[in-house]
């Protein structure tokens, strides 16, 4: 898979690219990545890459000249990319969108700075995402938790291929908790299920403590979860009532 940056400021992204599992995927050539200053691509001679605001107000907007020449350079020496604009003004970016953007070949992601992008440059744009209820300085750290959260379900980047089958939200649910070595610490012992060997019951058991958890911590999540009979019946055994959400 290819990811292209562009961005005012490639430097903010070489050393996350450059570590652990995405070093990883980049040197066994499950991903390949490139970024790319808009400044290089701006007309002036003052490399300007930002303006006033049409109609006032604070801060700067990004002119569309600069960007749109980025985007057809990239385009030019990979055509069919997916175009994906940083904003706090997109759609939610969830794990459901990270899994549809891993089947992508090739995803370019646009990442805004000051007060936001020339509304024209949306006309060549695919997709606008934001990452939370926040607002960034810029999209770039945005652009390195989409490219994290979908090398890592790339096909032979995480070790254990179920990994990420495994992961928070891969079934709307939150993670049971996980424990290793030592037995006891703190005085708290490892739960006993665990020491077992029974894989049924530990099964079992991640999954309850899967649903208390997100009950107590994203109750939020529930509404889009759905149980089998078998499920509902292991919840009822531990005292979770299912009426009260489904
Ligand atoms: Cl994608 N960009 C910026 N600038 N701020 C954000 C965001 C993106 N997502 C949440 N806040």
């Amino acid at each position: 898979m290819r990811f292209d940056i562009v961005t005012i400021f490639p430097d903010l992204l070489t050393s996350p690219l450059e570590e652990s599992i995405i070093r990883r995927a980049r040197e066994s050539g499950i991903v390949d990545l490139a970024t790319h200053n808009i400044r290089d691509f701006a007309l002036d001679k003052h490399a300007m890459t930002d303006g006033r605001p049409f109609g006032g107000g604070e801060g700067m907007v990004m002119k569309p000249e600069p960007i749109v020449a980025s985007l057809r350079n990239v385009q030019e020496k990979h055509p069919g990319g997916y175009i994906v604009q940083m904003t706090p003004q997109g759609r939610p970016y969830t794990q459901a969108v990270a899994q549809d953007f891993a089947q992508k070949q090739h995803i370019v992601l646009l990442c805004g700075r000051y007060e936001g992008i020339d509304e024209r440059v949306s006309a060549y744009v695919d997709d606008e995402v934001s990452i939370g209820d926040f607002v960034l300085t810029g999209g770039e750290l945005a652009a390195l938790i989409v490219i994290d959260s979908v090398v890592r379900l790339l096909p032979g980047v995480l070790g254990c291929e179920d990994s990420a089958g495994r992961d928070t939200f891969s079934r709307g649910l939150l993670k049971h908790p996980q424990y290793t070595r030592p037995r006891t610490f703190d005085g708290v012992d490892v739960p006993e299920v665990l020491l077992s060997g029974d894989h049924k019951s530990i099964e079992s058991w991640r999954f309850v403590e899967s649903v208390k958890r997100t009950i107590s911590r994203r109750p939020d999540l529930l509404p889009g979860v759905s149980f089998s009979e078998e499920e509902k019946k292991l919840l009822s055994t531990n005292g979770i009532s299912f009426g009260q959400w489904k």
